[in-house]
């Protein structure tokens, strides 16, 4: 059950229905899925295709992916449902838009996730007047942070969501809790309608912390949920101590009411993750 004092929502971070079985199983609640290409191509099915060496044609790879949203949405029916739009550096926004509009019928509880570069921006600020709700990936800073703010001002209360990726910022040796403080002090005064998602979590210590620094939700791999349900589901408070001997992100005070394209949105983890994300969806096709 899920504990009282808990007010950070727990996302599973996976492509794989039978983890989400078992996970709702294990913690007796969940309150939402993420997925984006590299889950996919992990899928244990999409693996086993793989292995007999028949890829996916371009159409059989959507239905996949579809078929997997729709098996969550059985295990889950009311949890938020994240789907990611293929896109690499060349993508137009038309091309976003398209398939946004057509994963948001695949599940009444969708939120298409689109990456944080000009055309992502563009489709996002036309996706949220039309209604749909977004889940804006590969944010590594604060001017990211704040323009897609900007960009999706007016939307309504949690419609959007911001994913900053702490493991990989980590990886660098950058402290990418401290961005999820960061920008937990930069929308301190927002109207709401952007959620932090705290993504990328690679450890117990990761999930507790963004916890207690008060990330609205939190997405995270099995392995560590089954770690935190062993630890009994602790819920830490502001005190928590985390500790990682990484270097923090200064603070940067911005002004979220300014357009989004006088932010600075270029980050080359951004840029990484997103040919990795392309490389991934290729590695399933024909
Ligand atoms: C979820 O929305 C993200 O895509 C995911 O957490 C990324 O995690 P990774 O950095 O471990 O690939």
């Amino acid at each position: 059950m899920k504990p009282d004092n808990l007010k950070t929502r727990i996302f599973l971070d996976s492509g794989n229905p039978e983890e989400t079985r078992e996970i709702l199983e294990l913690l007796g609640f969940l309150d939402g899925q993420t997925t984006n290409p590299s889950l996919i191509a992990k899928n244990p099915e999409a693996q086993k295709r793989l292995e007999l060496g028949d890829k996916f044609s371009a159409e059989e790879v959507n239905d996949f992916y579809k078929d997997v949203i729709e098996k969550i949405e059985t295990i889950i029916p009311e949890g938020s449902l994240s789907i990611e739009v293929y896109a690499d550096k060349d993508t137009l926004v038309e091309d976003i838009l398209t398939q946004a509009r057509q994963m948001n019928t695949w599940s009444d509880n969708a939120y298409i996730k689109l990456p944080i570069i000009q055309s992502g921006l563009e489709a996002a600020e036309v996706l949220t007047k039309e209604g749909v709700r977004v889940n804006m990936t590969l944010c590594f800073s604060q001017q990211q942070a704040a323009a897609v703010y900007s960009a999706t001002a007016g939307a309504r209360a949690d419609s959007v969501y911001l994913s900053p990726f702490v493991g990989r910022l980590d990886d660098k040796g950058i402290n990418g809790m401290s961005l999820i403080k960061n920008i937990h002090n930069l929308y301190k005064n927002s109207d709401k309608h952007v959620s932090i998602l705290s993504a990328s979590i690679r450890s117990l210590d990761h999930l507790l912390a963004s916890i207690a620094y008060g990330a609205d939700i939190v997405t995270v791999p099995g392995k560590i949920l089954r770690q935190w349900a062993e630890a009994g589901m602790p819920v830490p408070d502001e005190s928590y101590k985390y500790s990682a001997e990484l270097e923090d992100i200064e603070y940067e005070d911005l002004d979220m009411q300014s357009d989004w394209k006088n932010f600075n949105i270029q980050h080359n983890l951004t840029d990484a993750g997103l040919q990795k994300f392309a490389d991934d969806w290729n590695s399933l096709v024909k």
